[in-house]
């Protein structure tokens, strides 16, 4: 009942001339598929480029930030009627490395998540913990806060519009996904946590994402879980015909 997603975060990498060539190339592949959400977030920069080499696919597109003000005085920053006007129809926020270099916290992807609803996006929040947090026992907690802090003060019904992306961040551009137990055990957590904050009817309809070092051969086992709905991909995303193995996962 949950239709599963998969999106791909291209991260820093690929020129509009590059971004170009490996959505074309993955339209090819994927279409005829239809009971699978894709998604692909390429640069800013790219954006454009994808957005029209997708038309008349079901490839969605992500950006993978932006600001929370709608408009303003903020030099280098992009808004969300900006991602919106764009062609997006989704948002990565909070994303780890963002938190990591960038200062991001629970309060300022709270601040997007608000904003990327009200500009009709889908936010896609990134949650997960540190190897430290892990190895200390507190990946529940860490969770726990980053769920509620990161959807502090909305209504249920503009919660159900979220998606969620459980990314442990040790499992990140390591080759170390985690297992496909340690995983499940987290996103049922998660889904308990927006049944509390939200409703039991919420929790079940959330898409609750796998992300870190998903690859051809391990999707299959993760996505046989039963909380885990799809996966954000890094690096397995940036060659078209891993990413599509990906989307073509077996359960
Ligand atoms: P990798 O798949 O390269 O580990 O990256 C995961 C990720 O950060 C996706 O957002």
């Amino acid at each position: 009942m949950r239709t599963p997603v998969i999106a791909g975060n291209w991260k820093m990498h690929n020129t509009i001339a590059e971004s170009r060539s490996l959505v074309r190339e993955l339209k090819q592949l994927i279409h005829d598929v239809t009971d699978v959400e894709v998604i692909v977030a390429p640069v800013f920069t790219s954006i454009g480029a994808v957005v029209a080499e997708v038309q008349g696919s079901s490839i969605k597109v992500a950006a993978q930030n932006m600001h929370w003000e709608m408009q303003g005085a903020y030099t280098g920053e992009v808004s969300p009627r900006m991602v919106k006007d764009a062609g997006c129809s989704h948002v990565i926020i909070g994303h780890s490395e963002r938190r990591q270099y960038f200062a991001e916290t629970n309060q300022t992807v709270n601040k997007k998540v608000r904003a990327a609803l009200a500009a009709g996006l889908t936010p896609i929040m990134c949650i997960g913990e540190t190897l430290a947090e892990r190895e200390a026992g507190t990946t529940m907690q860490v969770v726990a806060e980053q769920v509620r802090e990161g959807f502090a003060g909305m209504q249920a019904t503009d919660i159900s519009c979220c998606i969620i992306a459980y990314e442990p961040v040790w499992a990140i551009g390591t080759g170390k996904t985690a297992t496909p137990a340690q995983a499940e055990e987290v996103h049922q957590a998660i889904r308990g946590i927006i049944a509390e904050i939200g409703s039991s009817s919420v929790a079940a309809s959330m898409r609750i994402l796998y992300g870190g070092s998903v690859k051809p051969d391990n999707i299959d086992e993760l996505m046989r879980e039963p909380d885990i709905d799809g996966a954000l991909v890094g690096g397995a995303s940036l060659k078209a015909d891993s990413f599509f193995r990906i989307v073509r996962f077996q359960r």
